[in-house]
């Protein structure tokens, strides 16, 4: 049934998990640290309405109905009255602590605080507030509202209790849940984004085959939609670097030691698509 959503970070995925929410009848807030920020998060939420408008997809009183159920806000505060709280700010830790330390005061009792790490261990998030056994990962996939999964995490101190409400959570706004049941580095897919990524990056450093021949071995022989290293390029070479190097921190698994040749790009600025070069030229 649908409840209140507060949304805090209303970039990329914060922005695509409270229009899917809303689109699904949920009251969202949308929180950000300044208005423009919320109007640039707004902005995209209409952009993308309006593309389903105009795939026949969405009424243009669908349109209306879910923009009329988000607000947009700079104060914390207004996660207050929220039922469930996804947390998309940066993905550094220091800042996730501070949001979650003030939600902590802030929400309901019995809310579930939900965080959209894409590796930080969220047991690690849950320190931050009295109430570990309310904090759960809850990682969506980018773009939001095209994208069909979310990977459940479940923290050390996650109770059953809140896994089982982000689960209905997602599925009613129209995700398929798979659930993480250690909160291990990286969770599932990042694990395995990075381990398929860093194995084709060492490939073409040692010459043993082009990126572009790569990729298509991925697409053709393996029926990928996309090759490992085009992936890269759209997740960002920084990105990924950074990702691969936090498992390996936990792990000691040599497999996910980010090879010479992701360190000099993300050196030298080849960061992707955002960036003009990766892999590819755009
Ligand atoms: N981009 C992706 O493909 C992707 C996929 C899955 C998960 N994630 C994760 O989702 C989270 C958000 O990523 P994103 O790509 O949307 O980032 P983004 O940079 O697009 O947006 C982050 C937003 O958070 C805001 N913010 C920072 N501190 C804040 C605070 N204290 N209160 C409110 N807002 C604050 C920023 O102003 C910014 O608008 C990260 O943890 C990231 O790892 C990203």
């Amino acid at each position: 049934m649908a409840g209140r959503l507060a949304v805090i970070g209303a970039g990329l995925m914060g922005s695509g998990i409270a229009q899917v929410a809303a689109q699904a009848g949920w009251q969202v807030v949308l929180r950000d640290l300044d208005e423009t920020a919320t109007t640039r998060g707004l902005d995209g939420i209409r952009r993308s309405l309006a593309k389903f408008a105009e795939k026949g997809k969405l009424s243009d009183d669908e349109v209306e109905a879910t923009l009329g159920r988000i607000t947009t806000t700079t104060e914390l505060e207004a996660a207050g009255d929220a039922d469930i709280v996804v947390e998309a700010v940066f993905e550094k830790l220091e800042i996730k602590h501070e949001v979650f330390r003030a939600l902590d005061k802030i929400c309901k009792a019995d809310a579930v605080l939900a965080t959209n790490t894409s590796a930080i261990p969220v047991t690690q998030i849950a320190t931050a507030t009295e109430r570990p056994e309310a904090v759960v990962g809850t990682h969506f996939f980018s773009p939001v509202p095209m994208m069909k999964l979310c990977e459940l995490v479940r923290g050390y101190k996650t109770s059953d209790a809140t896994l089982e409400r982000a689960k209905s959570f997602a599925e009613e706004i129209g995700k398929t849940v798979v659930v993480v049941n250690r909160d291990i580095a990286g969770f599932v897919t990042t694990r395995l984004i990075c381990a398929l990524a860093m194995e084709a990056v060492k490939l073409v450093e040692a010459g043993v085959i082009s990126a572009e021949d790569l990729d298509i071995a991925c697409r053709l022989g393996f029926g990928h939609a996309m090759g490992p290293l085009a992936t890269v390029d759209l997740t960002g070479v920084d990105v990924l670097l950074n990702a691969t190097r936090n498992i390996y921190t936990d792990t000691a698994d040599e497999k996910f030691f980010p090879p010479e040749l992701l360190q000099r790009m993300a050196t030298a600025g080849d960061l992707g698509r955002k960036t003009g070069q990766g892999f590819y030229s755009y």
